[in-house]
């Protein structure tokens, strides 16, 4: 019971990761905010963990400071308080790194021998300097 009575919010808690770290602050005693985009989802997470005493569904989109303001507030309404801020909530893109780390034919010997950090700015030189993909 390491988090007991302490009131966390944890964004984008509906699914993934930060509903495994809901679950386990809810399990250490701790009342928890799922703060997620979709108000449907965050209640069926928040429902998972127990009643609206130990968890809270509220949407939140982290990108939208009003969002964030008006999910604060209702914390503190529902809570008396904030301890703990989680922001699990994030995007990561891959793609554009993918693609460059695969290039449609062999690249020039510079670009494979390097460690991935300097390949990637080589590549930039060479995709415009020799290969043009
Ligand atoms: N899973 C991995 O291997 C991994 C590795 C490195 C980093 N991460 C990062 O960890 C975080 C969680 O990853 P995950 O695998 O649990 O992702 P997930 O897609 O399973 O869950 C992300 C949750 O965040 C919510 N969300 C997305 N945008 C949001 C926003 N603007 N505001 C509020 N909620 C939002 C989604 O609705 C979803 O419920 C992400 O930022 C991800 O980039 C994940």
């Amino acid at each position: 019971m390491r988090l007991k009575d302490k009131v966390a919010i944890v964004t984008g808690a509906a699914s993934g990761i930060g509903k495994e770290i809901a679950k386990t602050f809810v399990r250490e005693g701790a009342r928890v905010v799922i703060a997620d985009l979709n108000q449907k989802a965050a209640d069926a997470a928040a429902g998972e963990l127990g009643d609206t005493r130990k968890a809270l569904g509220l949407v939140m989109d982290v990108t939208n400071e009003q969002q964030v303001e008006a999910g604060v507030a209702r914390t503190v309404e529902q809570f008396g308080k904030i301890d703990v801020l989680v922001s699990n909530a994030g995007i990561q893109i891959v793609a554009i790194w993918m693609v460059r780390f695969s290039p449609p034919a062999p690249c020039c010997s510079a670009c494979t021998s390097r460690a991935p950090a300097e390949a990637l700015s080589i590549w930039d030189r060479c995709t415009r300097r020799r290969h043009r993909f």
